[in-house]
């Protein structure tokens, strides 16, 4: 919401409700809101709300310009006092009330209320702009908008020099990556892959999809991520491999886990979807096991609408995710499968998308350390909330800036304060619930780090495009509860 529109802006969308629709346009052309504000001429005060909508459905209906204004039918106007709290106010807005008029007390207006989107904080949203329109543009005005064309082999060369790899190899989601990075390592039927228990699903189920099983560990308090000290007893004959998931933006810590997986020959996928840019002892993440995941869905660090990639320095299962990626194809004869490959290619419109995003990548990984530097500023003595991890040899994106609630020193339990911040128009996301208690895989386990993380975590307005006000109103929403 904004408010502060200056005397002369209110001044040009005013005219006396004695006017002509042609007098009510001209206010409307001045401010710029589709709105004029009715006044009487004399007073000031303030009599009605006029919008550009119903001038239209008036006109159609046979007025003329020269028609009262006063005849044009409207709804009721909704109004506001001068100092009532901006909660107030924006529980007024509705579709398709825009603008409300902030009343002194002689019924003046004194200053409007404007609806913008950003009063519903969300907890992630993609920030587009003219470099990304103009690449999608570029796309459909050239025709090159399947897989073919030259974005895709940029955003491959990007993502590789981004993350330090030889080998780059876009797909279409995070989900499709994994499958290919498993694939790519010969996992399927009778086989098991060791996954932390708290992450999105996607995880767990791309090792399914190669019909091999998920094996569950719980995750540390430190870092919220796999528990390397519980990895070792999970392993049997059948484990070929290792997912660590940078959950939330902070790396694993990965160096127990490579010792054990090069002691055991696993392979580590690190899947780094929620994580682009985060260090690990200096090194960026994906870049660092066998393979890595990523994940470009819209409310990822960058996005390519939907999107992923799987990063790699063997030559050997770079080929392999290539082929598999393009329905099995050999790469040297045309319409020739020797083993089963799937269509999880990403588009050229995808990929302009992803090229744009990455020519910005820094800054919105910086911005998504200012969101973090403020939240911690202004949440970091507050009773009951513990902040999300940084391991002193780590460098987290936070991604979604997470927190953990102690019901009994918060005065209040998880999901109450998520009905708050509802309340106030501030999306949060809870924790995700750990894999071995879904439906699809619960098997009457028992992990309680990941439970406790789960059923206390929530997830804040995290978007890029959060001013430092914004940050504010939600830390207020959560110490005022
Ligand atoms: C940790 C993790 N892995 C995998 C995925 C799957 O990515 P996608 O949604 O692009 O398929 C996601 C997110 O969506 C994720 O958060």
């Amino acid at each position: 919401m904004k408010t502060n529109i200056n005397r002369e802006s209110i001044q040009a969308m005013s005219l006396s409700y004695k006017g002509t629709i042609r007098q009510a346009m001209q206010a409307i052309d001045q401010g710029s809101l589709g709105t004029a504000l009715l006044v009487e001429p004399d007073t000031q005060v303030f009599v009605g709300l006029v919008t550009d909508g119903d001038i239209r459905r008036a006109i159609l209906k046979g007025y003329g310009l020269e028609s009262p204004i006063s005849d044009v039918p409207r709804p009721n106007s909704k109004t506001a006092r001068l100092g009532m709290s901006s909660e107030e106010v924006a529980s007024l807005f509705s579709d398709p009330v825009r603008v409300i008029p902030l009343l002194d007390e002689h019924h003046r207006v004194a200053d409007l209320a404007i609806f913008d989107n950003r009063m519903r904080l969300p907890v992630a949203e993609p920030s587009l702009g003219e470099k990304e329109l103009s690449y999608v543009t570029e796309c459909v005005l050239t025709g090159w908008v399947s897989s073919a064309g030259k974005f895709v082999t940029r955003f491959e060369e990007m993502m590789a020099d981004f993350c330090g790899t030889r080998y780059a190899i876009a797909t279409s989601s995070g989900t499709t990556a994994l499958h290919l990075a498993l694939l790519s390592l010969g996992i399927g039927c009778g086989d098991e892959v060791i996954v932390p228990s708290l992450t999105f699903i996607a995880t767990a189920n791309a090792v399914s999809y190669t019909g091999a099983r998920p094996v569950f560990v719980d995750s540390e308090t430190e870092t919220w991520n796999l528990d390397p000290d519980l990895i070792e007893q999970s392993i049997t004959p059948q484990t070929k491999a290792i997912i660590p998931v940078h959950l939330y933006g902070h790396p694993c810590n990965l160096d127990p886990i490579l010792e054990i997986a090069n002691r055991y020959n696993l392979s580590v996928i690190e899947d780094a979807a929620e994580a682009q840019g985060a260090l690990y002892k200096g090194k960026i993440v994906g870049g660092i096991g066998d393979l890595g995941t990523f994940s470009f869905y819209g409310n990822k660090i960058i996005t390519t609408g939907e999107g992923g990639i799987v990063v790699t320095n063997r030559s050997d299962l770079a080929e392999k995710v290539r082929i598999l990626r393009d329905h099995g194809m050999s790469s040297q004869k045309r319409y020739w499968h020797p083993v089963l490959g799937y269509n999880y290619r990403m588009t050229n419109i995808q990929a302009a998308l992803g090229v744009a995003q990455m020519e910005r990548v820094d800054g919105i990984i910086a911005a998504k350390k200012r969101i973090a530097q403020a939240y911690t500023t202004g949440l970091q003595n507050v009773a009951g909330i513990q902040l999300p991890p940084e391991a002193d040899w780590a460098n987290s994106v936070f991604w979604l800036y997470s927190i953990l609630i102690d019901d009994q020193a918060f005065e209040m339990d998880r999901d109450r304060l998520m009905e708050v911040l509802k309340s106030k128009n501030i999306e949060t996301r809870p924790l995700f619930p750990p894999l071995h208690l879904q439906p699809i895989y619960n098997q009457g386990e028992v992990l309680p780090i990941a439970e406790k993380l789960s059923k206390q975590g929530l997830s804040l307005p995290s978007a890029i495009s959060m001013s430092n006000s914004d940050i504010q109103r939600t830390i207020e929403a959560i110490i005022g509860k």
